[in-house]
């Protein structure tokens, strides 16, 4: 039998999803899925009380590889580059049972799917993606890397999300458009145009503003 340093996950935590991921993935095998902060930042305020673990070659011989329950794209950037260089891969996808992925899309390495998501057919998931409940891909939508879609969010065909891009919940994004990195779409928004790089989008349908207001 392996030990957890050679198969063994590490989540780097921790909202809202990542409590469940814990819930779920460490009833399953408590022994190869363990979860920390790898910030002492994390800790302040946060709700889960998992331990601190800094040392990022001390978290290697825990665990080969990781998954971000992160929410701020620049901190999941960073967080990555660290337990890259210390040696830890992303994991496989992990899909809550509850979700449908079609099986012409394509999820890459380091992604969380919550509860009743749908990813549509020839969809292609980017790594270190967080798709939170019930969010909804239309077919041949692409993402970027750490993409993150809270609960609800309904993302149309044909749709692309460049890298670090937030999208809040029950936000709407219509057919075809495109939405540059590091945007942020609030809740509910309606987006029926392209979303510029970096802009922050509100109301139906969405006005831009320019620059993050994050
Ligand atoms: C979009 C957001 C970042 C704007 O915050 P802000 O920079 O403080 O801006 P303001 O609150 O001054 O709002 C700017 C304008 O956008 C409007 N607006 C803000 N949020 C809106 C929304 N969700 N829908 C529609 N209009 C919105 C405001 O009414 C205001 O309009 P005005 O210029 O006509 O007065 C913030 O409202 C928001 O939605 N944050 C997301 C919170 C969230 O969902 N977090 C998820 C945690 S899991």
């Amino acid at each position: 039998m392996s030990k957890p340093g050679e198969s063994g996950i590490a989540l780097i935590g921790a909202g809202a999803l990542a409590q469940e991921l814990l819930e779920l993935f460490s009833a399953a095998d408590a022994r190869f899925f363990s979860a920390c902060y790898a910030e002492p930042e994390f800790t302040t305020g946060a709700r889960i009380g998992l331990p601190l673990i800094s040392d990022l070659s001390a978290l290697r011989k825990k665990a080969r590889y990781f998954v971000l329950g992160l929410a701020a794209p620049q901190d999941r950037v960073r967080i990555t580059y660290q337990l890259t260089a210390a040696g830890l891969e992303p994991a496989h996808p992990l899909i809550m049972p509850t979700a449908i992925v079609s099986p012409t899309a394509s999820l890459a390495p380091g992604t969380l799917i919550g509860h009743g998501v749908q990813v549509g057919s020839r969809c292609r998931i980017g790594a270190h993606n967080l798709l939170m409940h019930h969010v909804v891909f239309g077919h041949d939508t692409t993402t970027g890397e750490h993409v993150i879609l809270n609960s609800g969010v309904y993302v149309a065909g044909y749709v692309t999300l460049h890298d670090k891009v937030v999208i809040n919940a029950n936000a709407t994004l219509t057919k075809g458009i495109v939405v540059g990195e590091n945007a942020f779409i609030a809740p509910g928004a309606v987006c029926f145009r392209s979303v510029p790089e970096s802009a922050t989008a509100v109301g139906n349908p969405a006005r831009f503003f320019a620059g993050s207001t994050r």
